[in-house]
């Protein structure tokens, strides 16, 4: 068993190099299955989820080279098509993008349903209404398996997605790409990791124009060809680290980020009373232990809207603020496991639905937690670091789907954070396996 054992309590203070954006990259990696030729992708982090879909997708047949730490090469020459069974899709809910790239190019795709997930049901219905509207039939089979083919090709559509999706917005990109004619997305998602696939597709030689924007225009090409291309930086891992600034009092500087995907949540922690600076390509929180943060309003929203996966992290911010806050989770239903963590380190929280009400408490308490998720895992992080004492963390397999080099990061900013192996048999004796 593995956990974090981390003695919380101190100012933090230094520079944090961010990573490559997680979900720009669990994109980018099947979208290069659509040509038979060599991309070399540059800046992609070292995650467990990029490690899970490079070997998805070398079990499909491309051949990966990693030419350095976060440099790899993929050559799909000779990938072939085949089905994405339940045990690697359970691995990794992203891997639905198959569907759109196996179906983009071979015509045909077969890839099991992911499943719900820590934060109620994520249907893929948006997806399967862009497939079906660029000319292909989608079934669910038996033992849940997606099965989409479109034997005469995929035709350019005019698309109305009726929840903005980020996932249905990329996927529909990738089967359209090399679909006849034009396809419209209207009503798309807008967010960074959007505009970086269009980007990456179009370096490919795709025509697509209007991502970043609600509505997008892809006209299909006959062939896309093998690229080099670099990642942009990881919004979340960014606002991550800024939030935990925040937490903590000190002065934390984020390093090759892009300012301008990080204004909502910038915008906020100047709302709440922390000091901001910005530079081309740098963003300084500061916030002396003096200071008390204030309380505020605060609701997710898709892009350019305050991001849903920096809501937990955010949620710390609200427990420790002076008065009461509502959070309210504008694209999940249940968003909130952390809080009954966060309530056995004396937050006073209470949760309706998608409404949680902060009532601010001037310290957390170290205590025992563990992370229902990834980034309610990176919450509770931030929440230990702000407690005086020692806390624990379990489950951080989950923190380490989405946060690269977090320990060496942290203890780079004087956080007393340490990975602790127990061996499983000896924890069950101790009785400290959950
Ligand atoms: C992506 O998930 C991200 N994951 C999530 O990040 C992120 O929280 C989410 O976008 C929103 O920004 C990856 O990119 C791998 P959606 P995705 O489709 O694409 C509903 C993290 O922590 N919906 O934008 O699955 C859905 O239920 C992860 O890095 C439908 O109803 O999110 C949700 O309520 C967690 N039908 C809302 O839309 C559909 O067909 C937004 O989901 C698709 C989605």
């Amino acid at each position: 068993m593995e956990q974090y054992r981390i003695n919380g309590g101190r100012e933090l203070h230094g520079r944090v190099p961010v990573s490559g954006a997680k979900n720009a990259a669990l994109a980018i990696l099947p979208a290069t299955l659509l040509c038979e030729g060599v991309c070399r992708i540059e800046n992609l982090p070292q995650i467990s989820d990029v490690r899970i879909m490079l070997e998805i997708l070398g079990m499909m047949g491309a051949k990966i080279r990693y030419l350095k730490k976060n440099t790899v090469e993929l050559d799909t020459a000779h990938v072939r098509n085949l089905p994405a069974p339940y045990e690697m899709v359970s691995k990794l809910r992203a891997s639905y993008y198959l569907i759109g790239t196996m179906l983009g190019r071979f015509g045909r795709s077969e890839v099991a349903l992911p499943g719900g997930c820590d934060f109620g049901l994520r249907p893929i219905d948006q997806h399967i209404k862009g497939f079906e509207a660029l000319g292909a039939t989608v079934q669910i089979a038996e033992g849940g398996i997606v099965e989409a083919e479109a034997p005469h090709g995929l035709v350019g559509s005019n698309i109305y997605l009726d929840v903005v999706s980020v996932g249905a917005t990329m996927n529909i990109l990738l089967a359209a790409v090399r679909a006849e004619g034009l396809t419209v997305i209207e009503n798309a998602a807008r967010e960074p990791h959007i505009v970086d696939l269009a980007n990456f597709l179009n370096t490919m030689g795709a025509d697509i124009s209007g991502a970043g924007t609600d509505n997008i225009k892809v006209r299909g090409v006959e062939r896309l060809s093998g690229c080099t291309y670099s990642i942009i930086p990881d919004q979340i891992e960014a606002g991550t680290y800024l939030a935990l600034g925040a937490a903590t009092g000190g002065e934390i500087t984020v390093t090759g980020v892009i300012p301008k995907h990080l204004e909502s949540i910038t915008a906020k922690l100047v709302e709440m009373g922390a000091d901001i600076r910005e530079e081309d390509d740098a963003v300084t929180v500061v916030r002396p232990r003096s200071r008390r943060l204030s309380r505020i309003n605060l609701k997710t929203q898709p892009y350019p809207g305050f991001p849903t996966d920096m809501q937990p992290q955010f949620g710390v911010l609200l427990a420790l603020a002076d008065g009461t806050s509502i959070l309210t989770e504008g694209v999940y239903d249940n968003r909130y496991k952390y809080v009954n963590e966060l309530k056995r380190m004396g937050a006073n929280a209470t949760v309706d639905g998608r409404i949680a009400v902060f009532e601010g408490v001037e310290r957390l308490i170290a205590a025992p937690v563990k992370a229902p998720d990834l980034r309610a895992g990176a919450a509770l992080v931030i929440a230990a670091l702000a407690a005086e004492g020692l806390s624990t963390i379990n489950e951080i397999r989950y923190i380490e789907r989405g946060y690269e080099d977090i320990l060496n990061k942290l203890t780079d900013l004087g956080a007393d954070i340490r990975l602790i192996v127990t061996p499983d048999d000896e924890a069950r004796v101790l009785g400290r396996v959950n």
